[in-house]
């Protein structure tokens, strides 16, 4: 629909940009355990609550027999379905006979004769998750089953959220229950604490009362949300769970993102690639969920492959343990790129094609903060490429992942004339320069290899213009910085003429933008502006809300130069899907921008929320994320900025995330 545009000319502010996930690591259990991500096998994806002694026997033998305990997983957690409805005269737990006729200890000592660890898993309410028939929990029994777990000699407790709402009559499950979760997963941490075993203790409360902020004191992992489905659609959803929770990863507190489905016959080779790298490198435990071997199935080639990904291991066992964390997403492109460090300075990086075709998928390294990398090794590509300046570009199979570790690195911005220089007549050639955006402000800072000997002039030229830029230097000098226009891209030259002394290397710097506050601009529609409590909804204090199809902010800001200019924005989205994760939701919401009445760019962000919503006053609703998009159609002079959801109403949320703001990088 048609909208007079209002003017609002210089609502610039300058305020420095925030980082989407900026949290300090909260305490943890300091006890040497987990100092990696632990690894194992669990009953639950493939044979739901119905395990038994034969399944776990088969099943624990093939990870000795397929090599698997020796990549690292080693704890065999026998899941819900295990016990009974009552309790021992003694009020001490006990195992199913029928199922598991050994009994637990012995299995124990069968998975200890086998080298792996036992792993028992209880519940915090008064039964188990989903069991047949009725088998009880630890609710109030938490010390005595403590003792009972460390008595059966269990190496690990998988903790769980069923029938624990008091309040509500003990329903299996409730999604707003009157009290967090954190109390009962404490007394359960005590009271494992209090054995003279040590028992890692995974805390599995599903995301309610955002965990990331209280079970890293309690657990060595918590469940950063609700069950993976054996879908494809989890892990879209999974992964925008976790991108405000990556910071809070660490030795001894691991994001867990749910067991594994590889090999359960739910994804193609490719998808299953993809799901195993961003466990991996978002440091979540690994836990097979297939049946590896059994009296009827046994796990495919292709599957064993994944999980047997030395590399990809490797990535999740670093020493660092830091989370790659989301650094881009192309939401109309359908591809996004992750990465994070690794130990002796080398990175991981992933570019997932949400796309279910093959195509070829670009990595600009300036995207996750280098320029160059002297080894890069292509993980499921089975590629290795020396010497990589700026850019990557692989195939990338349909839903696939390229996943690259980058060795030898330089940080973005830095071009080295051995890397990027070539002689030209009397001057020097960088290629393959990137440029964030299109803008006649870059900063460019010309590093000799030694202080010029006398005063002189320079020139550079960049191919985003015929223009020549030149400046006198001073005698002595090391470097002079000239402002020159790059074109958004990675595929730009910069040329320095008359230069006596060498060129060590070039720095380009972008622009560091303008900050327009949601609150400058004019709102239609439903769309209202809400003031958010002290300290929140960084940087501006305010956002907007209710941005729909037919509600939108608009404002018309000032461009310098035409072109493609990156806008990096703010939102908040505390939508988490918690019923929903069963269905459609995506713990997304879709936001578009467009310029100049052009087509509006979209983009679907993650969770922003970093706080519970249970019992507080909305503060996940406050919590600022960060995410920059290449929008093209700005003219130099005057621009139309619309803020909505353009198409909105068919998707799967109408609302559009709340807009706090956005830096245009001009
Ligand atoms: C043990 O499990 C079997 C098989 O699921 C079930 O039929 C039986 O009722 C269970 N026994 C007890 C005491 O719960
Ligand atoms: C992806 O494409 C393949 C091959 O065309 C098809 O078999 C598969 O069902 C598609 N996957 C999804 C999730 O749509
Ligand atoms: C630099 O160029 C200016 C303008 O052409 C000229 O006046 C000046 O003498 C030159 N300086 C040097 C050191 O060559
Ligand atoms: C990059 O620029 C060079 C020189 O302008 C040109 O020859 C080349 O085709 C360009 N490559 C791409 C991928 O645009
Ligand atoms: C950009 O920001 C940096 C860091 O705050 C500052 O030092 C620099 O002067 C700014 N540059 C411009 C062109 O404003
Ligand atoms: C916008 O659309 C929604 C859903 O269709 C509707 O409920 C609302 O009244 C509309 N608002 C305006 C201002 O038209
Ligand atoms: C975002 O938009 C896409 C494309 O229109 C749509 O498939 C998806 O469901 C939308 N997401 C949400 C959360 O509405």
């Amino acid at each position: 629909m048609p909208t007079r545009m209002n003017a609002i000319i210089g609502l610039g502010l300058l305020i420095p940009s925030v980082a989407a996930t900026n949290s300090p690591l909260q305490t943890r259990l300091d006890d040497g355990l987990a100092l990696t991500p632990q690894m194992g096998w669990n009953t639950y994806n493939h044979y739901n609550c119905f395990p038994n002694e034969a399944i776990v026997r088969s099943n624990a033998q093939a990870l000795v027999d397929l090599g698997l305990d020796s990549l690292g997983y080693r704890t065999v957690t026998i899941d819900c379905g295990w016990s009974v409805a009552d309790r021992l005269a003694d009020g001490s737990l006990t195992w199913n006979e029928t199922l598991f006729p050994s009994g637990f200890p012995k299995i124990g000592q069968y998975l200890h004769d086998l080298e792996l660890l036992f792993g028992v898993y209880g519940d915090s309410g008064i039964k188990l998750c989903g069991s047949p028939p009725d088998n009880v929990g630890s609710l109030d029994h938490e010390e005595q089953d403590a003792k009972t777990f460390a008595e059966w000699e269990a190496d690990s407790l998988k903790y769980d959220n069923c029938y624990s709402d008091e309040a509500t009559n003990f329903p299996n499950v409730n999604y707003q229950p009157s009290t967090s979760p954190q109390p009962r997963f404490e007394i359960m941490s005590r009271a494992l604490q209090a054995q003279d075993r040590p028992m890692l203790f995974q805390v599995c409360e599903w995301g309610i009362d955002f965990p990331a902020n209280w079970a890293p004191a309690l657990g060595h992992s918590w469940r950063i949300g609700n069950d993976i489905i054996p879908a494809w659609r989890a892990i879209f959803r999974t992964l925008n769970q976790a991108v405000p929770q990556t910071s809070y990863a660490g030795p001894g507190q691991w994001p867990d993102l749910d067991m594994l489905m590889v090999g359960n016959g739910v994804f193609s080779q490719a998808e299953e690639q993809t799901h195993f790298s961003l466990w991996a490198i978002l440091k979540s435990p690994l836990t097979i969920g297939a049946a590896l071997k059994d009296d009827t199935t046994a796990i495919s080639k292709g599957s064993l492959q994944v999980l047997t990904n030395e590399d990809v291991i490797a990535f999740n066992q670093d020493k660092l343990g830091v989370s790659a964390s989301l650094r881009r997403r192309w939401s109309d492109e359908g591809f996004e790129v992750w990465s994070g460090p690794l130990e002796g300075g080398k990175t991981v990086a992933a570019v997932i094609n949400w796309r279910n075709e093959s195509r070829d998928l670009t990595l600009d390294l300036p995207d996750v903060g280098l320029q160059s990398a002297g080894v890069l090794r292509d993980v499921w590509g089975e590629a290795m490429e020396r010497g990589v300046r700026t850019s990557y570009t692989a195939r990338v199979e349909g839903h696939g992942t390229m996943l690259v570790e980058l060795d030898e690195t330089t940080p973005a911005g830095e071009y080295s004339t051995a890397l990027f220089g070539r002689k030209n007549g009397q001057g020097t050639s960088f290629q393959s320069i990137y440029a964030l955006t299109t803008s006649a402000n870059y900063g460019i800072t010309i590093n000799f290899a030694q202080p010029v000997s006398s005063a002189t002039n320079i020139t550079l030229r960049t191919s985003a213009s015929k223009q020549t830029y030149s400046t006198e230097i001073p005698a002595s000098a090391h470097q002079v910085t000239l402002q020159a226009p790059l074109i958004a891209g990675s595929n730009n030259t910069i040329t320095v003429w008359h230069h006596q002394t060498a060129i060590d290397s070039v720095q380009v710097t972008p622009p560091n933008g303008t900050y327009y506050p949601g609150a400058k601009f004019i709102l239609h529609g439903d769309a209202k502006q809400v003031t958010c409590g002290e300290g929140f909804c960084q940087p501006v204090g305010s956002k907007i809300g209710n941005l729909a199809a037919n509600s939108t902010a608009h404002a018309v800001i000032a461009a310098s130069s035409s072109g493609s200019k990156y806008v990096e924005l703010d939102y908040i989205n505390n939508e988490v899907a918690l019923d929903s994760a069963w269905g459609w939701g995506a713990n997304s919401r879709n936001l578009t921008l467009a310029v100049n009445g052009g087509l509006p760019v979209r983009l679907e962000v993650p969770l922003s929320g970093r706080h519970s919503e249970l019992f507080g006053p909305g503060q996940g609703w406050w919590d600022t994320g960060s995410l920059g998009v290449l929008t093209s159609g700005w003219k130099d002079g005057e621009n139309e900025v619309v803020i909505g959801n353009v198409g909105g109403e068919k998707g799967f949320q109408a609302l559009a995330p709340d807009f706090v703001g956005m830096r245009i990088y001009d």
